[in-house]
């Protein structure tokens, strides 16, 4: 069954899209209980939410939507389809997340966004805008993400990677080795000196192995390198991937001379 059909944002609309939800939860390998389900479909679907699905299937940007495959504190990623029943990753941030205040140092000093919004909801709306934003980019000098497709409120649509309805293993689930270490802070220099961008969240957690590729994601976080901030995330990025390669037994350079080699 397709989403699409009936008159966006009606009442007999919006509860088939309920409905279809409601079982994708089921489907859910992270949900034990009956109860649990009503209160993640709360949580996760408020009626403007639910909108959002709608507005994308009404596009053609989304088609199904499937089970979930990561449920974050954050933000829920569920599989879908888009028109031509290809694959797709459907990035839901959680509204009624309560660690907005937290995202705002990471869009305040950016300059790609103007005037700073007041509300939660607001907040994640830009955030998501923001990882579409910081997805395109970085995919358009050349770095391997998983392919913007659409988003709207605080829904982003984007390539699939993985075969469904398995997400692709993080670096943090996979064996490593010198040409990860070395994929890694290439990409960290390329974002760096071609893109003006620092990811700010780079981990073993947001990197994919998958199929022979290196995968970066979850961008969100990434600033502009104008940003008051930029050198000490870009600093913590490199720290934090220099102790996961050494953890495995990769030799590496001092945090330090990498950074050097990054920045000049
Ligand atoms: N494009 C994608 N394709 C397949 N799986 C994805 C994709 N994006 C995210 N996932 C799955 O969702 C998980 C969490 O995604 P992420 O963007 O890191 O969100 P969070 O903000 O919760 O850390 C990933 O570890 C992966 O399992
Ligand atoms: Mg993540």
């Amino acid at each position: 069954m397709v989403l699409g059909g009936g008159v966006p944002g009606s009442d007999e609309e919006s509860s088939k899209v309920r409905e279809r939800i409601l079982r994708s939860e089921r489907e859910n390998r992270y949900l034990r209980r009956d109860s649990d389900d009503r209160k993640v479909i709360e949580e996760v679907f408020d009626r403007s939410t639910m909108l959002a699905v709608e507005e994308l299937i009404a596009r053609k940007d989304l088609g199904e939507l499937h089970g979930v495959v990561s449920a974050g504190k954050e933000a829920r990623v569920y599989l879908g389809e888009d028109r031509d029943k290809g694959p797709v990753a459907v990035k839901i941030y959680l509204t009624s997340a309560s660690d907005f205040r937290k995202r705002m140092g990471y869009i305040a000093g950016d300059r790609r966004f103007g005037k700073l919004p007041s509300g939660s909801r607001q907040t994640i709306y830009l955030w998501t805008r923001k990882e579409f934003k910081n997805l395109q980019l970085a995919d358009s000098i050349g770095v391997a993400v998983p392919k913007p497709i659409a988003f709207h409120k605080n829904v982003l649509v984007m390539e699939y990677v993985g075969v469904p309805p398995t997400p692709a293993p993080t670096f943090a689930e996979s064996e490593v080795d010198e040409g990860d270490r070395d994929w890694a802070f290439e990409t960290i220099r390329d974002l760096w000196k071609k893109a003006k961008l620092v990811h700010a969240d780079f981990s073993e957690f947001n990197a994919f192995k998958y199929g022979g590729r290196d995968v970066l994601f979850d961008m969100g976080s990434a600033v502009l390198s104008s940003h008051p901030q930029a050198e000490e995330y870009l600093r913590r990025d490199v720290t934090n991937m220099v102790r996961f390669f050494r953890k495995r037994g990769i030799a590496v350079e001092e945090p330090g001379e990498v950074v050097e080699r990054i920045t000049n």
